[in-house]
């Protein structure tokens, strides 16, 4: 495959296929491949109208022993379980979501990326209600789709900091909303304010909560992370907020970092506390970030380079997802050949 792995970004690239099953209102397919990047659905589908519609993101990454594994997949099975759960959708049973992932990796073995090059394949899981409805009710069949694209940064410039906007004529997610969900909604309304964001030159927005305007929610993207003088590792406690498998897993290393790990809810006035603050996230890994403006404040974190806590956080994580040190909490599912794993059901 001839491909420029070392300068990839965050794009959708044609690749060998992408993994297919449908729900008929009672049993699911086996996943079937799917050649084609086109599919045809009934015009009056209701993800197309109303939004039924939900997603995840993991990513497999070349190891450095010759393998390929993925990373956390029993993770975004049950995330998607529960984001399903929210919008009345049926998501495959977990082992049969883990299985569309591995397949879609072992027919796009040539796309992911060789190790050392810094990229990964990412694999994107999207269900939607196939069926044709006029009221407002959930769809009974469902289609779930997983593509993959081999990726780069999300943020042009990899681990370097990026400048973050609080827009506060926006939210990105009700209280007792869709925000705990990965729902395509979610996304659609943040459009507009990451926009606006860039359009006044900061590449990522960070959203307060909706109720108060008080306390630091999330990134259009990804987790907020904060690491204070006295090195605790503090995240929002919040429930409009996606809980992140990439927040998740560093926390985890946070703690074997001996860092103690703090989720609370953050006022924003406790920015200013922060010595080095992140966006987490399977896309973003830790892109840190430089500084929040607020009301025409810009509130600095460091010196305007990578903290040295986030730092060594992004290469415990990465050395983890590339093979390189002991997998020691369990978290790469080794890509097998279809023959050497159980048949589901
Ligand atoms: N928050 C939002 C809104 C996201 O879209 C994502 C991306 O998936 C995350 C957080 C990070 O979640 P994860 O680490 O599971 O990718
Ligand atoms: C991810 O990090 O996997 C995401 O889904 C973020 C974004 C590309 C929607």
């Amino acid at each position: 495959m001839d491909m420029d792995w070392k300068n990839l970004d965050f794009a959708m690239r044609p690749t060998a296929g992408s993994i297919r099953l449908d729900y008929d209102g009672q049993t699911w397919s086996e996943p079937a491949v799917m050649r084609e990047a086109t599919i045809s659905l009934p015009i009056g589908a209701q993800a197309l109208h109303y939004g039924q519609a939900c997603f995840e993101g993991l990513k497999a990454f070349s190891l450095q022993d010759g393998g390929v594994g993925l990373f956390r997949p029993e993770m975004n099975a049950r995330r998607m379980r529960q984001s399903a759960e929210r919008i009345c959708m049926v998501a495959p049973p977990e082992a049969l979501f883990v299985e569309a992932c591995l397949r879609a990796v072992e027919l796009n073995l040539e796309y992911v990326p060789p190790y050392g090059t810094g990229a990964s394949l990412y694999l994107r899981p999207l269900l939607i209600g196939t069926e044709p409805l006029l009221p407002v009710m959930p769809s009974s069949t469902f289609t779930l789709l997983v593509m993959v694209s081999p990726v780069g940064p999300y943020y042009q410039d990899g681990f370097a900091p990026v400048d973050a906007l609080i827009l506060e004529g926006y939210d990105r997610a009700a209280p007792r909303g869709t925000g705990q969900s990965k729902v395509a909604g979610n996304y659609a309304a943040s459009l507009k304010s990451t926009l606006e964001a860039k359009a006044q030159g900061f590449p990522i927005n960070l959203y307060l909560d909706a109720r108060e305007g008080k306390y630091v929610d999330e990134f259009g993207t990804s987790n907020f992370i904060a690491i204070t003088r006295d090195q605790r590792y503090l995240t929002p406690d919040s429930p409009s907020i996606l809980p992140s498998i990439t927040n998740d897993s560093l926390r985890q290393l946070a703690k074997d970092m001996g860092l103690e790990v703090v989720q609370a809810p953050i006022p924003v006035s406790a920015l200013e506390q922060f010595v080095e603050v992140g966006a987490c996230g399977t896309a973003a890994i830790i892109t840190p970030i430089a500084s929040v403006t607020y009301r025409d404040k810009k509130i600095r974190f460091g010196n305007g380079e990578a903290g040295p806590v986030l730092t060594r956080l992004y290469q415990e994580l990465q050395s983890i997802q590339y093979g390189e040190v002991d997998d020691r909490h369990g978290w790469i599912t080794r890509i097998k050949p279809t023959s050497q794993r159980p048949h589901h059901q």
